[in-house]
């Protein structure tokens, strides 16, 4: 049983049962002087702490109660980082010097470079080690703040390949307290070796890739790279139609280079479509009707040298559901911080540090379909929080390139 007392400032997001829109993303719920309680890894009661304090439980529990002093601390839920591709094998460190030299994302990549440069070295990689590099990224992304993370396959492109990459991702969530979430992304780029048959590659993903995911469990989300160089809408929904089959969910990256028709996708009802830095103004109120969020990675903008980033307030004004995630990869996106990702929306995408809380909390949950368990500080929801050494949660966004996470606590367990 823990108690978190002398809160400065808890942030509780509450009131979640849906995603955050328009003016709703300033709510963040905030309580000052607060205390927490929660037991078996869920929350009992947040509030003031003179109310907290007298509640039931506490006399009746005294003895099991561990107390945290969070004195001119900021209390988060955890971050839902609903967008990674967690398992690689190194770094792309002569991509990073080509671009420094002048080359564009897209020109490495049509050269060889790029996601391709990735796939010998999953393919040649054990499971362990794998799941060794995923594991050292989670507990880089918990010292941080985060305590729920979605997880991509898709630098394996070979049936054994993404499967190898899957059950790392898997072996890497056993020894993690947060919550992982695992995505199939085979169709992420046409693997060298199907070049020129690329309608095999696609049969390969929606036939063989995802009933096998889908029967070992392995996958709870398919996500596709809708781009030019990448995958066409029309192939993006053959993956869609075949996920549909295998109850495996939909979300998408799409609009990262090039604008894109939503509505084709959109009547699959994905969780989420991602980067969103080119869609045409009359998918907006389609997109706003819809459930799906539009998570954006502002960090692979900023790794890539784009002075262009999202129009996320023309999203979040078109009352589209906006989420934040890291982005976290080896080729666009490097960083396990949140934070960072806060500080960029703010500063880039001229997002309040408070709807960027909540895009990075409540939203992210909701575009991992898990807005009922993850993302606020509700009694009955998972004890997901993060301790900040900052007296207001706008500090949170506003120092930048240091971790200011002093603790978090995934599922009820305490890492400092
Ligand atoms: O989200 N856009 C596609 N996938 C990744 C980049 C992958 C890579 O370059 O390794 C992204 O930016
Ligand atoms: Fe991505």
């Amino acid at each position: 049983m823990l108690l978190l007392t002398n809160i400065a400032q808890l942030a509780t997001l509450r009131g979640s049962e849906s995603s955050r829109r328009g003016s709703e993303l300033n709510d963040i719920g905030l309580i000052t002087d607060a205390a927490v309680l929660s037991t078996g890894g869920r929350i009992v009661v947040a509030g003031k702490q003179r109310e907290i304090l007298r509640h039931p439980w506490l006399k009746k529990h005294k003895r099991k109660i561990k107390e945290i002093d969070c004195s001119n601390k900021t209390v988060l839920p955890g971050f839902v980082d609903s967008h990674t591709h967690l398992i690689f094998a190194t770094p792309r460190l002569i991509d990073f010097e080509n671009r420094i030299a002048g080359a564009t994302y897209q020109e490495i990549a049509e050269a060889g470079g790029g996601i391709r440069s990735s796939v010998a070295g999953v393919r040649s990689t054990s499971e362990a080690k794998l799941a060794d590099g995923a594991l050292k990224a989670l507990n880089h992304m918990l010292a941080c703040g985060t305590t729920t993370v979605e997880a991509k396959s898709g630098y394996g492109l070979s049936f054994e390949a993404e499967m190898k990459s899957l059950r790392a991702i898997r072996r890497a969530a056993k020894q993690w307290p947060g919550a992982v979430v695992p995505t199939l992304l085979g169709a992420h780029v046409v693997p060298a070796e199907y070049k020129t048959n690329r309608d095999e590659y696609v049969r390969l993903v929606c036939e063989k890739m995802m009933p096998e995911a889908a029967k070992k469990k392995l996958a709870q989300f398919v996500d596709v790279f809708c781009e030019t160089g990448a995958f066409s809408v029309e192939e993006c929904q053959d993956v869609f139609c075949a996920a549909g089959k295998y109850g495996l969910k939909p979300r998408a990256h799409i609009g990262q280079f090039t604008a894109c028709a939503l509505d084709s996708l959109l009547k699959f009802s994905p969780a989420s479509l991602d980067h969103l830095d080119h869609v045409f103004e009359r998918d907006l109120p389609r997109l706003a009707q819809s459930q799906t969020v539009a998570t954006l990675v502002p960090g692979a903008n900023y790794f890539l040298g784009h002075a262009r980033y999202p129009d996320a307030r023309g999203l979040i004004d078109a009352g589209v559901a906006v989420a934040l995630a890291t982005d976290f990869n080896p080729g666009t996106s490097p960083t396990p911080n949140m934070q960072f990702i806060l500080s960029l929306a703010c500063t880039q995408m001229k997002l309040t540090p408070a709807e960027a809380i909540s895009a990075a909390t409540i939203n992210g949950a909701h575009a991992l379909l898990l807005g009922d368990r993850k993302g606020s500080i509700e009694p009955g929801k998972d004890a997901d929080m993060a301790v900040f050494d900052v007296k207001d949660y706008r500090e949170i966004a506003y120092w930048f390139g240091e971790n200011l996470c002093k603790m978090t606590i995934a599922n009820g367990n305490l890492n400092s």
